[in-house]
């Protein structure tokens, strides 16, 4: 059975290099993973902790259940500003008060011009909420648009590379199914 991965792609953008990169991965690891990448970021509500009561609006909970029903997450992003995206960071926002990431597989990859500011401060958040990584699922992609091309094909040999070690190193994360 197929491990299931539910992707956060950080840029909202149509031509996304992000998204690309998690098109590739999901046609690179299609033999072992379902990838379901979340299509809803944009219309998320903004993080307010007086809607993060027993109901939360309907798009959160939705949210929410797909971290809890995936074997593991992938979150793809670019920097913006030496940060994180605000709408990934607001979809991030929106778990603190569970314990959906504590343990969860989980994969960082920060593709970006530069990013290195944006990929620390994923670092630290996710392991803030306890998700379950180790180095060889962490990436830093700088200089991504001459590295990924419109096609979703990772033109960089070294890239390449390192996205096949992390596919195989999420994938040892989870447990066999
Ligand atoms: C508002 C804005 C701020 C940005 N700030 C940064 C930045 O601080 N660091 C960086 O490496 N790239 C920055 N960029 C460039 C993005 O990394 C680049 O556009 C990247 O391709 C966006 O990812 P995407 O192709 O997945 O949308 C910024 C882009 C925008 C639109």
């Amino acid at each position: 059975m197929k491990k299931k991965i539910f992707a956060l792609c950080g840029s909202t953008r149509a031509n996304s290099a992000n998204l690309q990169l998690l098109k590739a991965i999901a046609t690179l690891s299609a033999n072992e993973f379902e990838i379901e990448i979340y299509d809803q970021l944009a219309a998320l509500p903004h993080f307010n902790p007086d809607r993060d009561n027993e109901t939360p609006p309907e798009l959160v909970t939705t949210l929410r259940e797909k971290i809890k029903a995936c074997d593991g997450v992938l979150i793809c992003t670019p920097e913006y500003v030496f940060s994180l995206p605000g709408s990934l960071k607001n979809a991030i926002e929106w778990t603190v008060s569970t314990t959906l990431f504590s343990h969860k597989p989980t994969a960082i990859i920060t593709a970006s011009g530069l990013g290195d500011q944006a990929h620390a401060s994923l670092q630290l958040i996710m392991k803030t909420l306890e998700a379950n990584m180790t180095e060889h699922t962490q990436l830093h992609i700088a200089g991504v648009r001459n590295k990924v091309n419109a096609d979703g094909e990772i033109m960089d040999k070294s890239t390449l590379k390192k996205i096949n070690e992390l596919i195989k190193s999420l994938s040892g994360l989870i447990k066999e199914k």
